[in-house]
């Protein structure tokens, strides 16, 4: 063999090497974390089905294996959203097809499944809110009796990606709407139907997703269509109906920015109120949207101390830390401001900067370990992310670990050592 194949050779080796995906990474998540809490992952269809669509056939293959090599537990990042499971009015108007290979996907990895989400502002098609009565005229309408409400809306128009009947995809409805008998009927009747079809396969459901208004403490709730039309109870009925669907299963309130304390204290008064009615409410999911420069152990440890106080189990269900500047204020993660979150490049030394966030995070996960009962990042790797533009996930667009895989890791291995 002359002197420039055996060059060849080598440098095809150091590059198998170099490319060796998180699959074969001697190191796991799910293993790490096994005596803590399970560990898991948003999937996209692509992943669940197998059908390539933004990953080519090689990529979607390393995708799947990274996901069974490091998870135990997974969520469904779209196909259980109303937009994509119940898009058409009625009981024919269901495409479970996505959903259910979501299901057998995890059934036969032996995941935990968590059904996301039944009751959201966002991705919810026009039919669900229409109807014959005329909507309000002026757009500081009363608010409903008992009840602060953020009046302007932070669902503004967003991208079309979920197809017709959906305003600009995260946009508001804004036509004729039902009555509030109807509107509890057809939430009754999709709460009942997807529940009920997954009973005793899914076992934690986010019942309602982001109801909290962002922004002062004078406004509690989001002021959704869900609230306009029904009133505040919307959240309870959610809840009653589907604990009627499925009684053994854990329902979760959802929310974003519980690192923030004024929405923290909107939350506390949510749930206070609902567990004195005596609410099916069993678990808080916190989803832990965060941004590199304010991520880490105070902030985590901070926030739990306070969730904790409600005695229910904790689920950080959407974990993911932004490097992108234009994410780098509040601890908002509302989808509609999404673009702008992960614009402006990245920060300086983002790579060393997301190890030592996401250290200080699951340090704080592992000190409130009583009360911390499941952990999910908001997708696989970087590349299929939410927000790849900001990195934020713990694999890169190839599958590799990256530093902060290992300094997540080396958390684990001490809390073990301890
Ligand atoms: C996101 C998905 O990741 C995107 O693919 C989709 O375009 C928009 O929604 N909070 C939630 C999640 O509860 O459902 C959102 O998921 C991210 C913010």
């Amino acid at each position: 063999m002359n002197c420039r194949s055996r060059i060849h050779l080598l440098s095809v080796a150091l590059m198998a090497a170099a490319t060796v995906s998180a699959a074969e990474h001697p190191a796991s998540l799910k293993e790490a974390f096994a005596a803590h809490f399970p560990i898991g992952a948003a999937i996209n269809r692509s992943q669940a089905t197998g059908a390539p669509g933004r990953r080519n056939a090689e990529l979607l293959t390393q995708d799947i294996a990274l996901v069974k090599a490091q998870f135990n537990q997974v969520t469904a990042e779209n196909d259980m959203k109303w937009q994509l499971i119940h898009p058409r009015e009625g009981a024919e108007g269901y495409d479970f097809g996505p959903a259910d290979a979501f299901v057998n996907f995890a059934l036969s990895h032996r995941m935990e499944i968590v059904g996301h989400t039944l009751v959201w502002h966002s991705q919810t098609p026009n039919w669900v809110f229409a109807g014959t009565n005329p909507p309000p005229v002026a757009t500081n309408a009363p608010l409903p009796a008992a009840v602060g409400t953020n009046a302007v809306t932070t669902n503004g128009p967003g991208r079309g990606r979920f197809g017709p009947g959906l305003v600009g995809g995260f946009g508001r409805y804004n036509g004729p709407r039902a009555s509030r008998e109807e509107l509890l009927q057809r939430m009754r009747d999709h709460i009942h139907t997807v529940v009920g079809r997954y009973r005793g396969r899914v076992k934690v459901w986010d019942v309602v997703n982001e109801a909290l208004a962002d922004g002062g403490p004078e406004n509690v709730l989001r002021n959704s269509l869900w609230l306009e039309i029904i009133g505040p109870d919307f959240i309870a009925k959610a809840f009653q109906y589907a604990h009627e669907a499925d009684p053994e299963a854990i329902l979760r309130y959802n929310d974003y920015g519980l690192e923030n304390p004024v929405k923290i204290r909107k939350l506390i008064t949510l749930i206070r109120s609902l567990q004195e009615q005596k609410v099916p409410l069993h678990a808080i999911g916190t989803q832990a949207h965060l941004n590199v420069s304010t991520a880490g152990f105070e902030q985590m440890d901070r926030s739990l101390t306070e969730l904790a106080t409600l005695g229910l189990p904790i689920h950080v269900t959407e974990l993911d830390i932004n490097s992108a500047q234009g994410g780098q204020r509040g601890t908002g993660a509302d989808v509609a401001a999404n673009a702008a979150a992960t614009q402006g490049g990245l920060v300086s030394d983002a790579d060393q900067k997301l190890a030592d966030a996401y250290a200080g995070v699951f340090r704080a996960f592992l000190k409130h370990q009583d009360s911390v009962r499941m952990v999910t990042l908001w997708g696989v790797n970087d590349a299929v992310s939410w927000r790849a533009n900001g990195r934020p996930l713990l694999f890169d667009g190839e599958n590799r670990p990256k530093p902060a895989f290992d300094a997540v890791i080396r958390e684990a291995a001490a809390a073990a050592a301890r």
